[in-house]
């Protein structure tokens, strides 16, 4: 479109995230109607070889081996952080202080200290900021968001959050190094707390506001793992497995479970919300219903007739749901991908209505005094405050 602004991008990190977060800039202006549009202006990893092929791969105008370098270059208005969880604090400070906007995948850092620092850096600097939690773009959690707010949940009663995988069962996968990361804990921060129940935390406040205690227990199932940088058995200092309860402000009562220890399972993540006239549930592998059983409307206070009363299974693609009349006609569904696509269309639309498009960096530095809350709780034993 002629009248579109550009905002030129600097992708950190060409990996998983690197390239959901590449194609979403690349097609959210063929969906969307946006005043801004992404530039694909340069991208940055160490390794030159790949990075190139990246940037020839996704269409980047240039790219950089030195983060430093990036944020130091004028043509850049928009640092995306895609790295590994050590790094988010140092690149983001350094680019705030830059005057950049910042994206920054989740979780914003390793520590509530990091968080704090990153959060002060982007608020002193005043520039944009997001957060990609990007299940709060999936259609049918946008829709159980409605749904609460409509009143047709009610007062809740309960909040019960899964989030399971199974990739790290076996003894002899190692840690560390530039594809197991995740489970070395000077780079990751934390194990599934910080990488899993991040989400489901950052999910759950939002339908059901603010967490008030927390009480845990973690678990490290292998205690040593070969470490890929010095091909040594190290301890591990993650864990393995998290699970917490937790007060709402509400009044309400959670359950959070994660575990990369639960066979068959690979990204089982899953919400269910219990209140006094109906209940909601989302399976993110079964991502495009939203179930939702009636008992009360929350206007008349009219109860469903007992032999209508069940649980209906809504199929998120219609136009009125939330994201999907800029998709595909109703019955056809879309993706994972289509989670970063909408999260950027938000993202875009804050810098034009000045809005800024949520979570910012301060949801992200709330979501980080949960777990450290949650992680504390675990080594204590006892209930802690957030
Ligand atoms: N929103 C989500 O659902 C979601 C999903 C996966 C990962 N993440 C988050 O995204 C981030 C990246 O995860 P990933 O799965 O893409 O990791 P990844 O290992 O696939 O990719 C990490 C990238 O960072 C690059 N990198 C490492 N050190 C660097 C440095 N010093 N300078 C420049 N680049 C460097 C690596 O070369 C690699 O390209 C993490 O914070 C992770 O928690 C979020």
């Amino acid at each position: 479109m002629a009248d579109t602004k550009p905002l030129n991008i600097g992708l950190i990190g060409y990996g998983f995230m690197g390239r959901a977060h590449s194609n979403a800039y690349r097609k959210v202006n063929s969906f969307f109607d946006l005043q801004y549009q992404p530039v694909l202006k340069a991208c940055c990893a160490r390794n030159e070889e790949a990075i190139q092929q990246f940037a020839q791969n996704w269409g980047y105008e240039s790219y950089e081996t030195d983060w430093q370098t990036l944020i130091a270059r004028d043509d850049i208005d928009a640092i995306d952080i895609c790295a590994p969880n050590h790094l988010h604090c140092e690149i983001a400070v350094a680019a705030a202080r830059a005057g950049k906007m910042i994206l920054c995948e989740k979780p914003l850092a390793r520590t509530l200290a990091e968080a704090e620092k990153m959060c002060a850096a982007v608020e002193a600097a005043g520039v944009p900021t997001m957060v990609w939690y990007n299940y709060r773009r999936v259609p049918a959690i946008a829709l159980a968001k409605q749904l609460v707010t409509e009143g047709r949940v009610g007062k809740p009663f309960h909040y019960r959050a899964l989030y399971l995988q199974d990739w790290t069962i076996a003894a002899d996968v190692p840690q560390g190094g530039n594809t197991l990361w995740r489970l070395d804990l000077d780079v990751a921060g934390s194990g599934v707390t910080g990488d899993l129940l991040a989400h489901s935390i950052d999910t759950a406040e939002w339908l059901n506001g603010p967490i008030q205690s927390v009480s845990a227990h973690t678990e490290t199932f292998v205690k040593e793992r070969i470490h890929q940088e010095t091909g040594k058995m190290q301890p591990v200092g993650i864990d393995d497995a998290c699970m917490f309860l937790a007060v709402f402000e509400n009044g309400s009562m959670g359950t959070f479970e994660s575990s990369r220890y639960a066979r068959g399972r690979k990204n089982y993540n899953t919400l269910e919300l219990n209140g006094e006239n109906g209940s909601i549930y989302f399976d993110l592998e079964d991502h495009q219903w939203l179930q939702y059983f009636k008992y009360a409307d929350p206007s008349t206070g009219e109860k469903t007739e007992d032999h209508l009363t069940g649980w209906q299974k809504i199929h998120v693609t219609n136009f009125e749901h939330p994201y999907m009349k800029q998709w595909w006609v109703p019955g056809c569904t879309i993706g994972y991908e289509h989670t970063f696509i909408n999260a950027c269309a938000d993202f875009l639309q804050g810098l034009a209505d000045g809005t800024p498009a949520e979570p910012v960096f301060r949801h992200g530095m709330r979501t980080q005094k949960i777990c450290e809350a949650v992680l504390e709780s675990a080594r204590t034993g006892r209930w802690t405050d957030t």
